[in-house]
């Protein structure tokens, strides 16, 4: 195309629209960082309590310094997250922002989900370079990701782990009652087991991941409970291989990020005893991309994919599906390992994650 009929097609109202949404992305990305330091400096909590309060009192209650703590409330301010009457020089979190911003929120605490954004900064040297050598990633290459890991999973999985997520699995209930071994594949910090293992004092549990520190402190955290029903072991599940093993296998986000995801699935199948159950959560997008246009928070979750979930694989020497790798994939994946049933589930609270129920 000439350059005089590219300008005569050039919208200039289109460009200039774009332009405002451009930055309102801008903006929309700092106050999402600075939310993640407020979300770990306990910032939101602090403001939830207080009535509207200056500066002074709000860095007074939080321990922190005042010139910080006012800098920050300006961005959130002009966010559209923190009210501010200028007469009293006054700041306030309304109750209904407060909902989905606190620890243990009504509505689910989305400021865990800003440390995501955060990371990416930290991670950007790193991943300029694994865009130019299309090498990956290490685990322990990112700060304080079993961590977040811990809080996403205290919100998605253990909170409705007994209410919504077991029932799934019809029958799973009354043989964990009954007492059955059971293993968490990629268990992070293990919160999930955990859970279970209190729930159920008559099973056995089991949890393996690759990352010694997460082990370690789901070991210790297991420790303080004085559970005696639960091990954890770090163990790559990479060519993973036992054999007639559980009665009940879970996987919570942890298939996706591994070096081989169908070695992985064939491998827990193997480790089921005839009529075993493996209950797998993962993200549930589509493996088209135009299919995700309207999926919740599809933008962040592309970006979490870019920067970790695919470089974390990438870096085990495996494929790099990424976080999006879709539910198609992972059902025909659980098909093609051999599970006889599989079912697809979404809970109605929770559109971003899939569920499924393969039976031996
Ligand atoms: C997204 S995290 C999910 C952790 C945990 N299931 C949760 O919900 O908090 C994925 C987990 O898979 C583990 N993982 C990745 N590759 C692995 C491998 N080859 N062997 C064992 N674990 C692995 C990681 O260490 C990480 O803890």
């Amino acid at each position: 195309m000439s350059l005089a009929a590219e300008t005569q097609t050039f919208d200039m109202s289109a460009a200039e629209a774009f332009t405002g949404q451009v930055g309102a992305t801008l903006n929309s990305g700092a106050v999402a960082a600075m939310m993640s330091i407020g979300h770990r400096l306990g910032l939101f909590n602090v403001l939830a309590e207080m009535p509207p309060s200056t500066s002074g009192a709000i860095a007074e209650r939080a321990e922190l310094a005042e010139r910080y703590v006012r800098e920050w409330l300006a961005v959130m301010v002009t966010g559209g997250v923190v009210k501010y009457d200028p007469a009293k020089k006054a700041y306030h979190l309304p109750a209904e922002h407060a909902a989905c911003l606190t620890h243990g929120a009504p509505l689910g605490n989305l400021a865990v989900y800003a440390q995501a954004v955060a990371q990416l900064g930290q991670m950007q040297e790193m991943l300029i370079t694994c865009f130019e050598t299309g090498e990956g990633l290490r685990y322990d290459d990112y700060p304080c990701f079993h961590q977040f890991m811990e809080e996403d999973s205290g919100q998605t999985v253990v909170a409705q782990l007994v209410d919504a997520i077991l029932p799934l699995a019809e029958g799973i209930e009354e043989r964990l009652e009954a007492g059955i071994e059971v293993l968490d594949a990629g268990c992070g910090r293990g919160r999930a087991l955990i859970e279970m293992a209190r729930h159920f004092p008559a099973s056995r549990f089991t949890g393996y991941d690759l990352c010694g520190d997460a082990i370690e402190y789901a070991n210790e955290t297991a420790r303080k409970a004085a559970l005696t029903n639960i091990r954890f072991k770090q163990r790559d599940l990479t060519g993973y291989d036992e054999k007639n093993r559980f009665d009940f296998i879970t996987s919570f986000d942890a298939v996706h990020d591994q070096k081989d995801p169908q070695a992985l699935i064939r491998g827990l199948k193997g480790a089921l005893k005839p009529g075993g159950v493996y209950l797998m959560q993962d993200i549930g997008g589509s493996a088209r991309l135009e299919n995700n246009f309207d999926f919740p928070m599809a933008s962040l979750l592309y970006a979490v994919s870019c920067a970790h979930c695919t470089p974390v694989s990438l870096g085990q020497g495996g494929l790099g599906l990424g976080t999006m790798w879709g539910w198609e994939m992972a059902k025909s994946m659980l098909e093609e390992a051999g599970f006889p049933s599989v079912e697809k589930h979404v809970l109605p609270h929770d559109p971003m994650n899939v569920w499924f129920v393969a039976r031996n």
